[in-house]
């Protein structure tokens, strides 16, 4: 098989343990795997491009055929830029299947040269997604687990009100019940 060099393109907003995974996955099997950041002017994400780029970029050190870069308009015009050959994408279950079949068959209209490569990550992140690590980590709760330690100390920094209110809660709510646990032993 002839070397190929692919992009793995994405939002990224955070990346998440599953992303890395598929980064891992990805590098074993393309000779040059480049990691497309898309710069996304309509919807306003919860880390800046720079933010992402850089926890990207610490994140793959480790894996030197991976490049990080940004990009913005049509997906396929980028990957013919940087001559790349393939597109990889993940499919966690089902429920990603159809956006990603219509998307990969668009993109092949689009430039028929350029295939797309499903890859899926370990089972344990197949439900960790950017949406849902933003919800719980707006609310302040844990993603341990969820997404590497440096893009959860930076989901910390950036959303520290309210993980200060989370935390205070459920001290609050620890001393309360022991409180009550207490109470329940001298009774009995
Ligand atoms: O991680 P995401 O947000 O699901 O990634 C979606 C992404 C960035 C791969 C897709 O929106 C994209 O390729 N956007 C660039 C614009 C484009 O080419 N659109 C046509 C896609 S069929």
């Amino acid at each position: 098989m002839s070397k190929v060099s692919a992009l793995y393109p994405g939002s990224f907003d955070p990346p998440t343990n599953g992303h890395l995974d598929l980064i891992e996955r990805g590098a074993k099997i393309f000779e040059e795997l480049v990691v497309g950041i898309l710069r996304n002017t309509e919807k306003s994400p919860m880390f800046s491009l720079a933010e992402r780029l850089e926890m990207l970029k610490t994140l793959t050190a480790h894996l030197k055929n991976v490049r990080i870069e940004a990009f913005h308009g049509l997906m396929v015009e980028y990957a013919k830029s940087i001559d790349a050959t393939c597109v990889l994408r993940g499919i966690r279950a089902v429920s990603d299947y159809e956006y990603e079949l219509q998307m990969a068959l668009m993109n092949r209209k689009l430039e028929p040269t350029l295939e797309t490569v499903f890859m899926m990550p370990a089972d344990k992140y197949s439900y960790v997604s950017s949406r849902l690590v933003r919800e719980v980590a707006q609310i302040g709760g844990p993603v341990k687990g969820l997404v590497p330690e440096v893009v959860e100390q930076k989901l910390r920094e950036k959303l520290e009100p309210a993980y200060k209110f989370h935390d205070e809660m459920q001290e609050a709510t620890a001393r309360s019940s022991g409180a009550k646990e207490t109470k329940r032993k001298r009774r009995v």
